[in-house]
């Protein structure tokens, strides 16, 4: 890309080592709104103090505002500077007042972030950093304020007129409005601050806390849609329930409401006492919603009540500390989705985002310790290492202190920080405080990035029944870092007595070490044949593992290991190693390693007593994605042929077993139950193994599903079986499912998935004709997702096209998203900068389409940053 080619500056990189603490404070905040969709007026009085003996003029954030007057101390000002960026108000009071009146344009602001209307409710944004795009502020988290808000709007309009905190006083205006005063009484950082204005159905409810307090629960949605919010007002009930029992943490306000709006750039925003929601993640019936979308929204409800506590209550000092409260509260959430539902498919679903997409990320010019320690644009740091790895970097903590260990920490930092604005490093010390743990060479996994290897060997000696484990730990060199350190690796394992292979039992129970050396070497005794390693017991560290299993010793930890995910870990294993090996064999070979392969899962489908959620994710054929991250370097078009090779063979090889398997299970009514969500989940596999083998029944036994489903699980279901299995009356179901569901977005969101990542010929022409849709919109980010995220994701035929013709779909689509959504097109471009891994001639057209999204006139911050990043 050329450099400079627009009128702005090369955007600025921020550095964690500049943290400097602010030059003023705000203590309270009194902000006036007047609604209008084109021009609404803010009007913000806020007490101001100088932070120490300082002359520095006053530097607040402020982005395309219309700034209409500056008042300090009821003094109107025309003493200042103002740029794109902020406003400098040059004053030496140590203590004065600040009043500024600006206006700013809901209606036109596309990027979903600071205030903006969605279906012609307005809603705010703030975090990261989009209170600047409200009014002139200190837009940083270490600021903390006692904030009353007053919104004056259209009574008709907006009959809900709702911020933080309580409802302090109302009142009737002329010209058709009134306006409504709340108050919060906790300290928060701006982008804690949160407006919702509209028309909505309200589902109400009360939680009594365990101190006895009654709470009052309120969730808007959509008119017409309120049944639709149940199980999101259950979730929520459960949410408090267990945060008392397993953290004692009980809610701290009155209210707690949840707004559920259809434009919004990320799942959901922990508002105080004010979340606002995807509406993906809160509307909900069998009708209209699967078994996953019921699971998620449990999570994420959780996921931001959590929040109250670990982000509102304690809060990050600085935004590279955005783990802080993001790993914390993602380890929270998988703990409690634990606790409601399957552990086992739970955890699963943890590793495989780990495995598919961080992994990923720790390989790509975007890879970034969880702590990052540069930044241009703060919205590209919402990552998978900062959510996801900074949730295993928790779980580590939790392993090597015990349950009780780690609530005591926890305990101790509630007590410690409580109303502050802290950093990771303040979260490991009370960690290790509590514990008498020191904590030193753990704090790495703050500083480095990369995903670490454990390289595993073992000897035994038949005279001395001698056995020896060698761990050694290696982190290649990443984009962002040169040099690594050992880290501390909790390693859970145990060992199988091969003599006792009819029992379940292993000999020796599970042992925890702690690997901080580069090599180590633990031996074990009296052991009268060598044992089976049974490693990486529920995926204890975010590593990848390396131990010669050979087929034998995987089948033994497949049927035998006492941890479910290391059993799990086995299965695809054995899935693993012959797909990546059928690329480089010779025709009869390739035969027989196949037949080996899937004879090996003969005992899983036989194995009656095996529960049928481990027992589904035992037979599920590893995800491209997952393959991808196994290799250094891979003809992408070959790795997907592979694969769907081995899919077949399996699915034809046990095609009675599958229709046997699907028959055998009835479900009732539809409830949305652990034991229904399982039987679900197994028939909607074997089913797909139906279709994709050809069996003569396969298509009678999906239009039948498609056509008597009772919940969208199974019609969705069906329609993966048919795409999968290439079935003709893929189509026509489609067309049905569209018919039906034409007026409902969020339900045609899994019917745009589908159509994108379907293997066709002609799949770019489809596309075109699927946004020309009378549901689609480039403005709202779900569609996007849907269709174009899909794509570039998960179309691996259609994205890596050896003619180009994929990527530059996608890279015109983002040069166009630019304008309009730069957060979402930086969150797209994903697939397109993890060029690293395929062949060299897609490499090279992958970095021809940076170029050209580079080279585009009022590029964004967040695209910026990572194309400078990953081109070479
Ligand atoms: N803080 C939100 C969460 O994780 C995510 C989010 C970030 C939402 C930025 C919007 C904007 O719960
Ligand atoms: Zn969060």
């Amino acid at each position: 890309m050329s450099t400079n080619t627009t009128s702005s500056p090369a955007p600025i990189v921020k550095r964690r080592a500049d943290y400097q603490q602010p030059d003023f404070l705000i203590q309270t905040v009194d902000i006036h709104f007047e609604l209008e969709s084109h021009e609404t007026i803010v009007t913000c009085s806020t007490t101001v103090t100088r932070n120490g003996k300082h002359d520095k003029p006053l530097v607040l954030d402020g982005e395309q505002l219309k700034l209409l007057s500056v008042k300090l101390d009821g003094k109107e000002q025309s003493d200042y500077l103002q740029d794109e960026t902020s406003l400098t108000i040059h004053t030496l009071k140590n203590e004065f007042e600040l009043t500024i009146q600006n206006q700013i344009d809901p209606k036109g602001n596309s990027s979903l972030e600071g205030l903006y209307q969605s279906s012609g409710a307005f809603c705010t944004q703030c975090e990261a950093e989009g209170f600047r795009k409200i009014t002139y502020f200190l837009d940083r988290p270490d600021v903390l304020a006692k904030y009353q808000v007053t919104i004056v709007g259209d009574k008709t309009l907006y009959p809900y007129l709702l911020s933080n905190g309580n409802k302090v006083d109302s009142g009737e205006l002329a010209d058709n409005k009134h306006w409504v005063k709340w108050s919060d009484p906790f300290n928060k950082p701006c982008y804690l601050f949160a407006l919702v204005a509209g028309d909505f159905d309200l589902l109400e409810d009360t939680f009594v806390t365990a101190s006895n307090r009654s709470v009052k629960l309120e969730l808007f949605v959509d008119k017409g849609k309120a049944e639709r919010g149940y199980h999101a007002l259950e979730s929520l009930k459960k949410s408090m329930a267990w945060d008392e029992t397993e953290f004692g943490l009980e809610y701290d306000l009155d209210i707690y409401m949840i707004v559920a709006v259809d434009f919004f750039n990320m799942g959901a925003m922990e508002n105080k006492g004010l979340n606002v929601f995807n509406s993906k993640f809160v509307l909900a019936n069998e009708q209209t919603a699967t078994d996953e979308d019921f699971f998620n929204i449990e999570a994420v409800i959780g996921h931001e009540y959590f929040h109250n506590w670990t982000g509102n209550r304690i809060t990050c000092r600085d935004w590279f500390q955005l783990s802080l409260k993001e790993g914390l509260t993602v380890f929270r959430d998988q703990q409690f989705s634990n606790d409601m539902s399957s552990p086992i498919v739970n955890r699963i679903k943890n590793v495989r985002i780990m495995r598919e997409h961080q992994f990923a990320e720790d390989a790509s010019a975007m890879s970034h310790p969880i702590r990052p320690d540069e930044v241009i644009e703060m919205n590209n740091f919402y990552t998978v290492t900062v959510y996801d790895k900074g949730a295993e970097v928790i779980r580590m903590l939790h392993t090597l202190l015990g349950k009780q260990g780690f609530r005591a920490g926890m305990d101790l930092y509630f007590q410690r920080f409580d109303g502050q604005a802290v950093t990771c490093d303040d979260f490991v010390q009370a960690m290790q405080d509590a514990n008498n743990k020191d904590l030193t060479q753990f704090r790495r996994w703050y500083s480095q990035s990369g995903t670490p290897q454990v390289t595993v060997s073992d000897t035994y000696e038949q005279e001395t029944g001698l056995y020896k484990i060698e761990f050694s730990q290696q982190t290649k060199p990443t984009f962002d870092q040169a040099e690594k350190l050992n880290l501390v690796i909790p390693m859970r394992f145990s060992l199988i007595d091969q003599n006792h292979n009819q029992q379940l039992n292993s000999v020796i129970e599970e042992q925890i070490v702690e690997l901080t050396e580069q090599t180590q070497v633990i031996e074990f005794s009296n052991q009268s044949s060598k044992p089976v390693l049974s490693l990486l017991h529920d995926f204890c560290a975010p590593v990848k593992l390396n131990y010669a299993y050979s087929r034998s010793d995987l089948v033994a930890l497949m049927l035998k290991s006492p941890d479910d995910f290391t059993r799990w870990d086995a299965s695809q294993r054995v899935f693993s190693q012959c797909i990546l090996q059928l690329a480089d064999q010779g025709e009869i070979t390739k035969t027989q390693s196949i037949k080996d392969t899937v004879a090996v899962f003969d005992q899983v489908i036989n194995d009656a007593n095996l529960d049928l959620a481990l027992k589904t994710e035992m037979l599920t054929i590893p995800s491209f994605e997952s393959l991808f991250q196994q290799v250094e370097s891979v003809d992408v078009e070959q790795l997907r042929k592979s694969r769907l090779q081995l899919l077949e063979a399996f699915a034809d090889t046990y095609q009675t077993q599958w229709f046997d398997l699907y028959k055998s299970i009835q479900i009732p009514k539809y409830e949305y139950t652990v034991e229904q969500v399982k039987q679900r989940k197994i028939r909607n596999l074997v089913l797909k193994y139906l279709a994709a083998s050809q069996h003569q029944h396969a298509q009678s036994i999906i239009e039948q599903q498609f056509l008597t489903a009772d919940n969208m699980t199974d019609s969705i279901g069906a329609l993966a079986a048919a795409q999968l299995g290439d079935l003709a009356e893929f189509d026509s179901l489609m067309q049905q499912f569209e018919q039906k569901w034409q007026a409902d977005p969020l339900v045609l969101d899994k019917w745009f998935a589908l159509q994108a990542n379907t293997d066709r010929a002609d799949i770019l022409a489809r596309l075109e004709l699927l946004m020309g849709h009378a549901q689609y919109t480039i403005n709202n980010p779900n569609r996007v997702r849907a269709l174009i995220g899909s794509f570039a994701f998960y179309n691996v035929s259609g994205f890596h096209n050896i003619d180009g013709s994929g990527y530059k779909f996608v890279a015109d689509y983002l040069i166009k998203l630019n304008d309009i959504n730069p957060q979402v097109a930086s969150r797209m471009i994903t697939p397109l900068i993890q060029w690293q891994k395929v062949d060299v001639k897609r490499q090279a057209l992958m970095q021809h389409q940076l170029m050209r999204i580079g080279d585009t006139p009022g590029l964004s911050k967040d695209l910026y940053e990572k194309i400078t990043k990953s081109l070479p």
